[in-house]
Parts: C-alpha cells; structure tokens; sequence
C-alpha cells in the first residue's frame, strides 16, 4: 500500500453524482461518510443522503455491486457532521454546479480537514483556479479536480485536474486509489473547460443535431451514419441526448460558452434551437422525461415506436433507413467519400470534430492518448479520434480540408503524411507535440493482450481460441470465436495446451479482452447438430468439455480464470474447474443452461456442489448444499458483480477480484504465480446425495414456485433434471458418488433434456431473439 493511503473517504453532495461516487468508494472496500445539506422542510437531519443510500439500494443499474458494499456507507450533514472529515484520507465534493456554494463550502472545509487530506471538486465545468480563490496555500495544496461520469460504477473514465500548487503526491495518492480501488482509467487533463471528454463530446453533439437540420436528414438517418459506422454506439446522436437528457444540452452550452476562450470553434455551434426549447418545455426531455427524439407510443394498447420529425416537431412512426452500402459501414473513407446525403453528413460530422479534437492536443491534453481514451471511456467510442483520423489516413484529411478551404489544425499538419499511431519493435507508439512518436507507456500493474498481440505470435491457435506467452513462464488462453463461443476447437486446444504449459511454464490464466469472457457454449453449433439429429456428435461435444475441463483442473500446473463481463454456462464452467478465479468487479457469471431447457453439462453441477459443501456456511447434512445449488441454478441466477459471485459461490473466498479491468491479466498471473510453486493438483471430491428423498424435495420447491406462477410447465421438467443429478440419480440415500459418477449424471441429464422439442424450441428463441422462451 501506498504511503499515506486512502483509508476513508468523504462525498459532500449526495445528489446522482455524490452518490454513485460514495457507492463506488465502498464498492471500493472503503468506509465512506456521505454528506448533504439539512432539509428545509425539517425533520431527520440526515434525510437527504439517508433517503438515496435507500433509493440507490432498488436502483437498476445497481450502484453498489453488494449489500455489504452499502453497509460501508454511513449518512449525515453538513451542519453537524462536517467536522468528521478529519478522519477521511479524501474529501469528494460534488454539490450543485455554482461556484459560490462550492467556494462556501471550502471555506468552511478548510477550518476542520487535516492537512494532507485531499478534497476534490466533481466540477464538470468550473476551472480550479477559481475554485481556490481565497483559500489557504495548504488548501491550495491539498486540492485537485476529479471528473466523474455518470453512472460512476460503470463509466470507467475519470478526468483528473490539478492546478500549479498541488501537492503531486497527494494526486498521487487520489489516482491510484481512483484506479486500484476504483476501478477507473484516470485520464489527465488540462484545466480548460469541459476538460477534455464533455469539450468534444458536446461540440460533436452540438454540430451533429445542427448538420442534421442543414441538410435535411431524418433522426434515424442521422443516427445510423452517426452510430455504427463511426464507432459510436448504436445509440448514435439523438438516441444518446434522449439518454443523457435533453435538457442538459443548453446547460452544456451554456456553461460552454461561459468559460471557453473567444474564437473557439465552439461558438460556430452555437445557435437558437427552438424546436429542442419546445421539447424540453413540454417535459420531451429523453427517456427520463415524456420520450425524446425517440419516444414509445403506448396509448393504442400497444408499444409503437415514434421519432420526432425534425421540420414539423411531431412524432411519427419510426422509420428505419435502407442499409448503407457493407463497405461504408466498414472503411471511414468510403463513408465520406458516398455521393448524397449521406457521405456529406458524414464528412461534415468527422470533419468537424475531428479537427475540434486536433486542435486541442497540448491545450486540453499532453497527448492524443490522453484524448482518444478519454472520448473511448467516456462516451464509448470504439475509436479515438486520433484512431479514426488515422483511418480516413491524416494526409488525406487534410487535403480535403485544404481543398475546401477550410483551417488545417497544426497539429494535422505536423502528422504529415504519417499516422498518429503506429507499432515498432512490438510497441505502439504515438506521434507526440513535438512530431516524434513515443512509445503507449501503459501504468505499472497493467498488462493487455492486444500489447502482448503486437509484439508477439500465438503458441497455439485455432477457429476459436489461443494461447499466449504472456511473460514469467505465465500462458493465457484466449478464447476467440464469434463472440467467445465455446465449441470442439476450444476445447481441442486446451487439450493442446496442457502438454505444451507442463513443459514450458508455470502456470496458465484463462483470459481474454472481449466485451465477455464467454456466454457459454455455441448454441448455433449445436442446434444443427440437434436438426439433424446428430445425438453421438452432441455427447461427444458433452464428453468431450468434461474431458477438457478435467483435465485442466488436474493438470500439474495451477490455472488461474480470469472472467470479465458475462461468464455464463460453459463460460462459468471452465471457471469453476480453475484452481483460483480473478474475476474484474464486473463479472457476471452464472449456470443459465436451465433458461434454454438444458442441465450444466462441462462439470457445473459436481462443481458447484463441492463449492458449496466446502463453504463451511451451511448445516450439515447433504442436502443444504444440494438445496442451495438447486436454487441458483433452476431459476438460471447470474451474479450482478464479483462480489454478489462469492455469495453465490461461483467465486470462493480466496479469489481475487480486480477493480481495474485493465489489471485483471497482471492480477492473475501474479496469482497463478503464487500457486505456482510446490503446486499440487486438487484432490478428486466425492460427494455425499441426498438420493430420491432429496429430488422429492427439491420437486416440491420447484411445485411451489410453479403455483405462484414463476415457474413453466418445462420449468417443473428441466428442474427435475436438475434434481436428479444433484441428489444422485435413482438411487435412494447414495453414500459416496464419486466425481466420474457425478459426470456420468450431468451427461445423462443433459442428453434427456436436449432432445426434447421444448427445449430445442428455447434454444431457437434464444438464437434468434437473444431472449429466454418461457414455454
Ligand atoms: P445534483 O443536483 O443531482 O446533486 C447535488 C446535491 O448537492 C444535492 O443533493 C444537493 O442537496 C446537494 N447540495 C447542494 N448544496 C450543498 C452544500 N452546500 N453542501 C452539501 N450538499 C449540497 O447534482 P449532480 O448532477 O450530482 O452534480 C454534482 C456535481 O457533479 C456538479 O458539480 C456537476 O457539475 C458535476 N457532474 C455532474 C455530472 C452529471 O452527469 N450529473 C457528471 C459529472 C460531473
């Protein structure tokens, strides 16, 4: 731990920010005292922060990713409680946007702090110079700005401020705890307004809205050149204003163009809007208000989808474009250069924000690292803008812009004809201010695979996975179907890999940097096999996972999982026969086989059984365990976060878990390294069933939930399977069923249940809607 670490941390300001701040904190680990202003009306003093720690509970998405996390924080107020910041390490303000109540409350803050403990300002817009006016040079010392995005748990993006007094340590202090404990990719930024995420972000949104008026195009038009396309999300202009809401917009605009210096091409953006005055008046503020541009018609009894018409200000059914040509959707050039409408809005977009964001190299940002990651985590970008100058080819923006006659940024000039990024010795490197290219540092702790892909082949590769040398005798799978699908060639591959890590390293993680670590099996895959009634093929597909995953249990080597995003079925299989799991803070994993009429069938039922036999937080006996894996797994639970895993039990209480998604490959390799030496494969579980009392019971459970009209007729089926595996097939009071048995079980459950129509119907649904059928 650092000198001087964070140890507790105070959040003035329990409004959207404050709060998902100090939720975020204690998801952190850390106490937290959460602070707001007494309420006018009287009454509980503490009401306000007291009343969103409650609220925050039932929200969705959860702030908190545990109860226990909640627990963490304690509520109070400013008149009473204000002096307690002297036991916190930092100080979070993140009240109303006015500067006179931000320099009030310093002012008093200064009188009971210690010196040392930082406070920082959640300001979106507030220059930190005057932020500090009038305040003691420790003050000055002790302050910085930490730029959160809403919602604080999921964003990963924040922008860190410091003026020319603070101390760089106390920052020091703040960005590690913000990045460690936090999970956040801190972004340095310059203290200009907007930073550097909400500068671009809102002059895009700005140009977007108005270029789409100039030239006549529809708001779907407009959002699905501006979407996909451009590696934006699908939600593209107007559907991301109805998210963020649309009554931000001319407060965006207007603190913009309070505090940007004259001639900033901002103010070419500017402009009266009065169809978006008209909306918000009327309460059309977005999702959270009466619809947006976009809006759900539910009064015909049915949902119809509507979307403003821009010239008339009425809403009308949604009307979806044609499809752009596959090659524009593709290749950023062949979307500018498309005759019509559509390459012309697309060039004025790019163009535009592009050279916005060239301009502020040096002003707003060191570098364009800095702003790529800042537009890619703060508003999800799949590019920076660097990034996407580079795929329309620098030379060639700035031709055009020349041809047009319009002002080529200095920094556009400088690239040349070379790109802003390219790889050298296996590195990536950037091209810097000075016209010379550096080298991506990545921060001490961090290690990606896409780095380790540029300087290195794959050991080992096929349709659907590889393997890495991820450095210090560390291999990684990675799985890389469409979109990490588990199948024969996976698991072909592990078999692959186990002769090949026991002869040259030490250990094996299971990784990999997709949006999810895998929803489980390919279900396309073995759909076909079910059509054509290829029962042997889809055993052997069951045998054949089993195999693999044992023998990756058993191998003489620890193997570290390291899930991140969805971990499902054959995903949270391979998972549960690791020796250790490092899982990022959001993972969420589960055995959802139930929901599409199937048994786990790669190991999870004996897995999960001995997990939860082993936890020591249950009676004794068989059946607890049996009870509460039947619970979890008939009615397909998945985890909302690590932490609610280890209550589930997917994760056990010596696994790790990583707030910083980008640690997670270094977190468990250092953790298969420490298994690593004197290592000794688990021994084989034998397991003790409940027999044919037990399934009685559990059918009577699942009977239970059927009448109150949460389970389906199949439910009753497929959680009668379930059953008879978990509590040891036909026979009555089973003593010892070994983990071979166990298996033997699983396949034959999972055989009975995949030739049923029920289920090859849910696994149709499933492929084709990506939604559960409750038949
Ligand atoms: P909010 O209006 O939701 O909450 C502000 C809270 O501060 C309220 O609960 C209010 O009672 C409390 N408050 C006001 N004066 C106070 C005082 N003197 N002492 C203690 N509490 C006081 O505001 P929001 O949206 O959470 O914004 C907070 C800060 O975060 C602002 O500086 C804003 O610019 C910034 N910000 C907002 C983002 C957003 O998406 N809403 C994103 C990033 C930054």
């Amino acid at each position: 731990m650092m000198e001087g670490a964070i140890k507790k941390v105070c959040v003035i300001g329990a409004g959207t920010m404050g709060a998902g701040i100090a939720a975020q904190a204690a998801n952190a680990g850390v106490p937290v005292l959460l602070l707001d202003i007494v309420p006018k009306e009287g009454g509980d003093r503490d009401a306000i922060a007291k009343g969103v720690v409650q609220r925050m509970l039932k929200a969705e998405p959860a702030p908190f990713m545990s109860k226990q996390a909640a627990k963490l924080v304690e509520t109070g107020n400013i008149e009473d409680h204000l002096a307690r910041v002297a036991e916190c390490d930092w100080v979070v303000e993140a009240i109303v946007e006015r500067l006179d109540l931000k320099q009030a409350l310093y002012a008093k803050l200064e009188q009971v702090k210690r010196p040392g403990t930082a406070v920082s300002s959640n300001t979106s817009t507030i220059p930190l110079a005057k932020l500090t006016e009038g305040r003691s040079e420790q003050f000055r010392h002790d302050f910085l700005i930490t730029h959160f995005f809403n919602p604080p748990r999921y964003m990963r993006l924040l922008e860190i401020v410091t003026g020319p007094e603070t101390d760089p340590a106390l920052a020091a202090r703040v960005e590690d705890f913000a990045d460690r404990a936090m999970g956040k990719h801190v972004v340095r930024a310059h203290d200009t307004p907007g930073f550097i995420a909400n500068r671009i972000g809102t002059y895009w949104l700005a140009l977007a809205v108005n270029t789409t008026m100039d030239q006549g195009l529809t708001v779907e038009e407009a959002d699905q050149i501006g979407g996909k396309p451009m590696g934006v999300p699908k939600t593209g202009i107007f559907g991301l204003l109805d998210l963020i809401g649309i009554d931000l917009m001319p407060l965006l605009s207007k603190s913009l163009s309070d505090t940007l210096p004259e001639g900033d091409p901002y103010f070419e953006t500017v402009r009266p809007l009065p169809l978006i005055d008209k909306m918000i008046a009327g309460g059309f503020t977005g999702r959270k208000g009466k619809g947006g541009f976009y809006k759900l018609d539910k009064s015909g009894g049915q949902r119809v989808k509507q979307t403003i018409d821009l010239a008339t200000g009425e809403y009308r059914p949604e009307a979806r474009p044609a499809k752009l040509p596959g090659k524009a959707e593709r290749d950023l050039s062949a979307l500018v250069a498309l005759p019509g409408k559509t390459g012309a809005f697309a060039w004025e977009v790019l163009s535009h924000v592009l050279a916005y964001a060239a301009m502020l190299v040096g002003e707003a940002a060191d570098d364009i690292v800095a702003i790529d990651d800042a537009m890619k985590l703060g508003y999800n970008w799949k590019y920076g803008p660097f990034e996407l100058i580079d795929r329309l080819v620098p030379g060639k923006l700035a031709e055009r812009l020349e041809a047009e006659g319009r002002p080529v940024p200095a920094f556009l000039k400088t690239a040349g004809d070379r790109p802003f990024y390219k790889v050298e010795g296996g590195k990536r490197q950037y091209l810097g201010l000075d016209g010379g290219y550096h080298e991506v540092k990545r921060p001490e702790g961090v290690l990606l695979l896409e780095d380790v892909k540029l300087a290195s082949e794959p050991l080992l590769r096929n349709g659907s996975a590889a393997l890495w040398d991820v450095g210090d005798g560390v291999a990684a799978l990675e799985f890389t179907g469409k979109m990490n699908a588990l199948d024969g060639d996976v698991m072909a591959l592990i078999g692959q890999a186990i002769p090949l890590v026991q002869a040259k390293f030490k250990a094996l993680v299971v990784y990999n940097e997709g949006s999810n670590f895998s929803a489980g099996a390919n279900l396309g895959l073995a759909l076909f096999a079910v059509n054509i009634a290829a029962w042997s093929e889809i055993e052997k597909l069951i045998a054949g996972g089993q195999q693999a995953y044992k023998a990756l249990k058993y191998a003489p080597f620890p193997v570290v999982a390291a899930p991140a995003g969805l971990a499902l079925g054959g995903g949270c299989e391979i998972c549960l026969n690791a020796d250790a799991i490092q899982a990022h803070a959001e993972t969420y994993i589960g055995l959802v086989e139930c929901g599409v009429g199937l048994i786990p069938g790669w190991g999870g039922c004996g897995e999960m059984l001995d997990r939860w036999t082993k936890s020591g937080k249950l009676p004794k006996g068989p059946m607890p365990a049996v009870a509460k894996m039947f619970e979890t797994v008939s009615t397909a639970t998945v985890a909302k976060s690590a932490a609610e895993a280890k209550e589930l039990m997917f994760l056990r209480e010596g696994d790790g878990i990583s707030m910083n998604r980008d640690r997670l490959l270094a977190d468990a390799k250092a953790k298969a390294l420490a298994l690593a030496d004197g290592y000794a494969p688990p021994e084989k579980p034998e397991f003790r069933l409940p027999g044919a009392g037990g399934r009685a019971v559990l059918d009577r459970a699942a009977q239970d939930f059927h009448k109150k009209g949460l389970a389906t007729d199949y439910d009753l089926v497929v959680s009668d399977t379930l059953a008879e595996v978990l509590t040891g097939g036909e026979a009555d009071l089973v003593d010892i069923v070994t983990e071979e048995q166990m298996l033997a079980l699983e396949r034959k459950g999972f055989m009975a249940r995949v030739r049923d129509p029920r289920t090859i119907a849910r696994v149709e649904h499933m492929l084709t809607t990506g939604k559960p059928l409750r038949n």
